[in-house]
């Protein structure tokens, strides 16, 4: 039998897994920029948290969860639970039978952990961020996984200050160029609040009875459902319809349009350029007010690297106090595809370059006597931070040198009988075979040049 992989599940290897580090290293050191700490979320979480907070209508929880009964034990005291009992060498046990999801996203999670934690005792706006894996069962494809990694940010307190949704902004653009991506682009959009999005959605809804005819079985099914993911449609037929239908923007209530208003200013007064997007809506339920997507070029289909958005009122609907949220999710295997695209074309992110690099040193020693010099000098230089490889077996200098090569080291350093007798080292710049003799110092001194 041969195992694999399952479906729409993969392994990241070397030299991309370095890749990985790098951008996670980057999305750490700016969001600590800003204030947030690291929260360390469970992977799995009782069913009924996601279904609540995400909403029963959409596609994540209706479709795509990845759920599974569990026998948690021991069974407690509510007789409303499903239970099942079982026996060991003649005791009985009773376990209770719980509905546990893999979390497909991290904002339900930190919710719930807010809650528990009490932490709106704390001073200040909670500033949160994760990194992590996340599933979904979607079709696979490319950019497109069932176990996908995200990472995200939130921000849970008082204040619904546009300023702050501007800042959240602000740290996200502030990332994606540290990693040097270009062509991302920033989608926004209103989607109002409790008292004006039902009177929105109910116009939408008539107009789109009026054209329901015209319409594919999917929008025809959520004009009654959730009229709002018509909106999303990429069908070609469905387009210019979607362009008659009436806009959010027009049915804001004074509230929802002062914020929106406040949010562009905030962004022009920090220079975040942006596109509106009067059809981004999400596609989980707990959003109001802003919204936001980016995309970047090289990806496809599944162009969007990051979705987010205002969720007042989430903390209250899980059974916390009256809470702000606003946050969002970056989808790292497709920032990191596109990281790779532009790596690959001529204009090249430096950022993914540098981490193509991966051995600085290969050390190609000769004779018993050689191997534990070379050992000690492989201590050295990697308690100097370099990148070293030293082969447990003594090889041809030839093969030693094909090998250096094949594994990408920029030197071999050479260890014989010539260079134990001198106290010095061959050093071979593989890039253009250029060889000198070097005391430990002068060579360490010399490797840190690079
Ligand atoms: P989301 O739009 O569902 O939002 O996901 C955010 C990002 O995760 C997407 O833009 C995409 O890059 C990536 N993603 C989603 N599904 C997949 C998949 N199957 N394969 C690969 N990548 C995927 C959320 O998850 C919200 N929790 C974001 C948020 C945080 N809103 C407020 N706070």
């Amino acid at each position: 039998m041969k195992f694999q992989a399952i479906k729409g599940v993969r392994d990241i290897l070397p030299p991309e897994s370095a890749l990985w580090n790098r951008v996670e290293q980057a999305a750490r050191a700016v969001f600590e920029s800003f204030g947030f700490g690291e929260i360390r979320l469970p992977i799995f979480e009782q069913t009924e948290l996601f279904a609540r907070s995400i909403g029963a209508e959409t596609d994540v929880v209706s479709k795509e969860m990845f759920t599974f009964r569990a026998r948690v034990n021991p069974a407690g005291t509510e007789d409303d639970i499903e239970t099942e009992s079982w026996e060991r060498e003649g005791v009985a046990f009773t376990d209770r039978l719980e509905l546990l999801t893999l979390r497909p996203e991290a904002t339900a999670s930190v919710c719930r952990a807010y809650i528990e934690h009490g932490m709106q005792m704390l001073p200040g706006d909670v500033k949160l961020y994760y990194i992590g894996p996340m599933f979904r069962r979607e079709r696979p494809q490319k950019g497109r996984y069932r176990q996908f990694y995200q990472i995200g940010a939130e921000v849970l307190g008082a204040s619904d200050n546009p300023r702050i949704d501007a800042d959240v902004l602000e740290m996200l653009m502030m990332f994606l160029e540290r990693l040097q991506l270009s062509g991302a682009k920033l989608y926004l959009n209103s989607i109002g609040c409790k008292n004006c999005r039902p009177v929105y959605v109910e116009k939408l809804r008539e107009a789109l009875r009026k054209v329901n005819d015209k319409l594919g079985a999917d929008s025809q099914r959520r004009i009654e459902t959730n009229p709002l993911r018509v909106l999303d449609s990429k069908l070609p037929e469905e387009q210019e319809i979607i362009e008659t239908l009436p806009r959010i923007s027009e049915h804001l209530c004074a509230e929802c349009r002062q914020h929106f208003a406040d949010l562009l200013a905030q962004l022009a007064l920090r220079g975040i350029a942006y596109e509106l997007n009067w059809r981004l809506v999400r596609g989980l339920d707990y959003y109001m007010r802003t919204t936001f997507e980016i995309t970047a070029p090289g990806l496809g289909s599944q162009d969007a690297i990051c979705g987010g958005g205002r969720y007042d009122g989430l903390v209250e609907l899980l059974g916390g106090p009256p809470t702000k949220g606003i946050g969002f999710a970056i989808g790292t295997d497709r920032l990191i595809l596109s990281l790779q695209k532009a790596e690959a074309s001529e204009a090249g992110s430096a950022f993914a370059k540098a981490s193509a690099d991966k051995l600085d040193v290969f050390l190609v020693w000769f004779g018993a006597a050689a191997y534990p010099a070379a050992a000690k000098l492989a201590r050295r230089l990697r308690s100097e931070g370099l990148r070293v490889e030293l082969p447990a077996d003594e090889m041809k200098f030839k093969k030693s040198l094909s090998l250096a090569d094949r594994l990408g080291a920029r030197h071999a350093v050479i260890i014989g009988e010539d260079e134990l007798a001198a106290g010095a080292y061959s050093v071979k710049k593989l890039a253009d075979g250029t060889q000198q003799k070097l005391k430990e110092e002068e060579l360490i001194a010399y490797l840190r040049r690079g």
